[in-house]
């Protein structure tokens, strides 16, 4: 059997592709535990500083495994507290960004909504259709897209299961960028690339606190971003990145 991911290391930027083409990417728990087992030695590794996320040109990722689902009870689903595992991926702290080329849906869209970033190619589309399977999101999808775009499309979305494309996505507020599908790869490496020069430190401070933004009212969300803020004076990358600048060198940093 393929491995359901592929790994590619450039530099310091580590490249996940989903691997199940066929399929158009379904997530089967393969795919789940397989990415949280791998990505989290490299999330450790001071030596990756940005994670790119990418499924085929047809499909970043059809959803869950629908024929994987199919004859579950609740008894199993409960007590295996099914996708769980996914929350290991969503907890990953190297910034990691989406790389959408065509279909992400269910699942699909929901793995795009745990990085920090989705850079969309013109040709992706996106849906929770979950509602004509008879079910509901169920690896975040209610939560992060209500979060992410607001009530009005969200319900919009998961009630009529329908799909948006990019341009759209990009309006919501759910896509940082739109590009044509053959520049997708080159400009979210670039992207990852340019990340990874930045002390991992400061880019793990940077993406924790915008994701408290959503989670905390703005008065302790402020706090927790001064907290971080003057944290971030006891490491060496501070001293550099502010030397650099008034020496008027590029800087060096090292993560410490
Ligand atoms: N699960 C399992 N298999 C899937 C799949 C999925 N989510 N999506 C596609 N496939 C399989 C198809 O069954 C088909 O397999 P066979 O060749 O063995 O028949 C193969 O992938 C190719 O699919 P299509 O022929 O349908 O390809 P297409 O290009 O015509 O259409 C598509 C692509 C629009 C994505 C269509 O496949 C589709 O609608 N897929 C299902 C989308 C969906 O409902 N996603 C939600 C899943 S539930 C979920 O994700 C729950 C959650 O919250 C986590």
């Amino acid at each position: 059997m393929d491995h359901p991911i592929i790994i590619e290391r450039q530099d310091r930027v580590v490249i996940v592709t989903l691997n199940r083409p066929a399929a158009r990417n379904a997530l089967n728990s393969a795919v789940m535990l397989t990415l949280a087992d791998d990505l989290a030695p490299l999330d450790r590794d001071p030596g990756v500083g940005c994670f790119v996320i990418r499924g085929s040109e047809k499909a970043f990722a059809a959803g869950a495994d629908i024929k994987e689902m199919a004859d579950k009870t609740f008894a199993e689903m409960y007590t295996q507290d099914f996708f769980a595992a996914w929350e290991r991926f969503a907890a990953l702290r190297t910034p990691k960004i989406a790389a959408v080329s065509g279909y992400a849906l269910g699942g699909g869209c929901e793995l795009a909504m745990m990085c920090d970033m989705i850079f969309a190619a013109d040709t992706a589309m996106f849906g929770q259709p979950e509602i004509k399977l008879g079910v509901i999101p169920g690896m975040g999808g209610t939560q992060r897209l209500t979060k992410l775009v607001g009530k009005a499309k969200a319900m919009d979305l998961i009630l009529t299961g329908r799909m948006m494309d990019a341009a759209e996505a990009e309006r919501a507020g759910l896509v940082s960028r739109v590009i044509a599908a053959d520049k997708l790869m080159e400009e979210a490496l670039a992207a990852a690339q340019t990340i990874a020069t930045y002390g991992k430190t400061a880019a793990m401070a940077a993406r924790e606190a915008v994701d408290r933004a959503l989670e905390l009212g703005l008065r302790e969300g402020i706090v927790f971003e001064r907290r971080l803020f003057h944290a971030l004076f006891a490491t060496s990358d501070q001293t550099e990145g502010m030397a650099a600048f008034i020496e008027k060198r590029p800087p060096s940093f090292t993560g410490k």
